[in-house]
């Protein structure tokens, strides 16, 4: 089934209790939370603290992105802020095997997120270990960037390794999520969709609801 993650990140910030609300009545599946530290990615955006409290705003689970370098030293404060899924980038972590358990151990479910520039080779020794791969369609910093049409061979090709080594790994893809990019994603393996600017935040007059059953519509 498609799940839709709706990137909290795009959202307007000076009213994202109000946010969560309307994402809940749009029956989101996930709420995408990016940080990010301006040094892995040129941008800083969304801390410990707001996470610890839009998790006691809404029972939707989140999905974390640490676009941050070496997050180790974080792992647990986000379990405890209420991370469910918290994916890492193979390139920002020393020992990506060790990072994994860790993030078990804590009881939040581990993902790895894939730079458009890297390969997903990186996943074959521990895709057995993992919930989540986040499929980079952009590269990570910034909403509103463009489609990586080439990234859709590596979605294939994650899928094939999952349906062999983890059938019920969950694939999701980040930029540039709309109805136009959707059905591809969902052809070559995708069943999270990343909705952002491109797909939801579109203001105050936005029926998200509606263009949340469009992006799953789509998907179909
Ligand atoms: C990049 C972000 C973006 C964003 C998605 O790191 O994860 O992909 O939230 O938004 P749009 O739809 O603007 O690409
Ligand atoms: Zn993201």
């Amino acid at each position: 089934m498609i799940k839709v993650s709706a990137s909290i990140m795009c959202g307007n910030s000076l009213k994202y209790g109000e946010e969560l609300k309307r994402l809940e009545e749009a029956n989101v599946d996930m709420i995408h939370f990016d940080m990010m530290d301006g040094s892995y990615v040129s941008n800083i955006a969304m801390g410990i603290y707001l996470l610890e409290d839009m998790n006691k705003a809404t029972d939707i689970p989140f999905d974390v992105h640490m676009a941050v370098w070496e997050p180790s030293p974080f792992y647990e404060t986000m379990a405890k802020a209420g991370a469910d899924y918290l994916c890492i980038h193979p390139e920002a972590v020393r020992h990506i095997h060790r990072d994994v358990q860790r993030i078990r151990e804590l009881g939040m479910k581990p993902g790895i997120a894939i730079n458009p520039s890297t390969n997903h080779g990186v996943l074959r020794e521990i895709i057995q270990d993992i919930d989540l791969v986040t499929v980079m369609t952009v590269d990570p910093g910034f909403a509103g960037q463009k489609f990586i049409t080439s990234q859709l061979e590596k979605i294939k090709a994650i899928r094939e390794m999952a349906n062999k080594f983890n059938p019920d790994l969950l694939i999701s893809v980040d930029g540039n999520i709309n109805t136009t990019t959707i059905p591809q994603c969902v052809k070559y393996g995708a069943d999270v969709l990343v909705a952002g600017t491109s797909s939801i935040f579109k203001g105050e007059d936005a029926d998200y609801k509606k263009l949340v059953l469009e992006m799953k519509d789509c998907g179909k």
